[in-house]
C-alpha cells in the first residue's frame, strides 16, 4: 500500500514537471529579459562609483542643498533635472570635488574624498602660532589639496554646457591639456588625444582652433578633453544645452556608447527630457533635495 501510493505521488511529480517545465522556462526567460533591460542585475551587483550621503551646502543665508544622498553604481547612466535654481549644478561641483559640502561624505571609486580635505590653521589663531609651524602646516594643505587635483584629473571628467575650450589652442591640444598636467608625455598624450578625436569623428577638424568649429564639433572636443585620463566618472552639466536637435541626437547617443566602451559611470544635469529618457535613471531635484 504504502509503496503504491509512492509511485502515485512519483508519477504525479513527473508529469506535474513537465506540464510546469515549459512555463517556467518561458517565464524565467521573460524575468531575466526584464531584469536586462532595466539593468536590475548591475544596479543589485555592481559597486557604487559614487557615493554621496546627506550633503548639505549654503551660501550665506541660502541653503541650496538640504542632506542629498545619492549612490551610483558602476557604468550607471543618471540624469538629474529639476527647476532652475534647484541646486543641480551646485551638487555636481561638490560631486565633482570642485567644491566643498558643510557637511555628508562623498565616496568616489571607494575613495572617501574628505581624506584629501585641506586643514588650515584658523586665521584667528594664526598670530599665535610660531613661523615655521605655519609654514609646515600650509606645506602639508597645498600637497593634500594637489592630490585632490590628482585624484580629480585621474578619476573625473567634466563636460560643460558651453565647453570651456581653451581658444587659443586646436582641438588636438585642448584634448591634451589633463594628459600633461597628469605627467604624460608630450608623445603620448598626442597620440591619446589623436586616438579619442579619430573615435569621436573629428580627425580632419584637429587642428582647428575652437572658433573655426561647429557647436557639436566643439563639445565632442570637449568629451574628448573629459575622457583623455580615462576617468572611471563623466559629470555633465547640460551639455546639450547650446546644440540643435541634430547635435542632441548624436551627443545622447555617444554618452551610451562611451559607457560601453569606455566602461564609464555618467551623471548629467539637464534640462532635456529627451537625454533623461535615454538614462537608466532619472532623479528629480526640488529646492536641493531628491523628490
Ligand atoms: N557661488 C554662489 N554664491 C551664492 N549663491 C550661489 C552660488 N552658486 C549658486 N548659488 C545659488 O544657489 C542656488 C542654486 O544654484 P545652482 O546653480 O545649483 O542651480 P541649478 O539647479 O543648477 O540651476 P540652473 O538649472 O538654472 O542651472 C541658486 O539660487 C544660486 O543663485
Ligand atoms: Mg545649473
Amino acid at each position: 500500500m504504502f509503496v503504491q501510493k509512492k509511485c502515485f505521488s512519483g508519477k504525479f511529480f513527473v508529469i506535474f514537471f513537465l506540464f510546469f517545465e515549459k512555463n517556467m522556462r518561458k517565464s524565467l526567460k521573460s524575468l531575466l529579459s526584464v531584469c536586462k533591460k532595466n539593468r536590475i542585475f548591475a544596479k543589485i551587483f555592481l559597486r557604487k562609483m559614487i557615493k554621496a550621503t546627506n550633503i548639505t551646502k549654503s551660501f550665506g543665508s541660502l541653503q541650496v542643498l538640504k542632506g542629498v544622498d545619492l549612490q551610483i553604481a558602476e557604468k550607471e547612466i543618471v540624469t538629474i533635472t529639476g527647476a532652475s535654481g534647484a541646486g543641480k549644478t551646485t551638487l555636481l561641483q561638490i560631486l565633482g570635488t570642485l567644491d566643498k559640502a558643510d557637511s555628508g561624505t562623498l565616496e568616489i571609486n571607494g575613495v572617501n574624498v574628505s581624506i584629501f580635505d585641506t586643514k588650515d590653521i584658523p586665521s584667528i589663531l594664526k598670530p599665535f602660532v610660531p613661523y615655521w609651524v605655519r609654514t609646515i602646516s600650509h606645506r602639508r594643505s597645498v600637497l593634500k589639496s594637489n592630490s585632490l587635483a590628482d585624484f580629480r584629473n585621474r578619476t573625473i571628467g567634466f563636460v560643460f554646457q558651453f565647453h570651456q575650450l581653451m581658444p587659443e589652442f586646436s582641438a588636438l591640444e585642448n584634448v591634451m591639456m589633463p594628459a600633461l598636467i597628469g605627467g604624460e608625455s608630450f608623445r603620448n598624450a598626442e597620440k591619446k588625444a589623436a586616438e579619442l578625436l579619430d573615435f569621436l569623428q573629428l580627425t580632419p577638424r584637429l587642428h582647428h582652433r575652437p572658433a573655426e568649429l561647429s557647436g557639436g564639433e566643439k563639445q565632442r572636443v570637449a568629451v574628448a578633453r573629459a575622457l583623455i585620463n580615462t576617468p572611471k566618472v563623466i559629470l555633465a552639466d547640460e551639455p546639450s544645452g547650446s546644440l540643435d536637435s541634430k547635435n542632441k541626437a548624436e551627443l545622447h547617443r555617444l554618452f551610451l556608447d562611451l559607457r560601453d566602451n569606455f566602461n564609464l559611470t555618467i551623471l548629467i544635469v539637464t534640462h532635456d527630457k529627451e537625454l533623461s529618457s535615454f538614462a537608466d535613471r532619472n532623479l528629480v531635484m526640488s529646492d536641493g533635495m531628491f523628490l
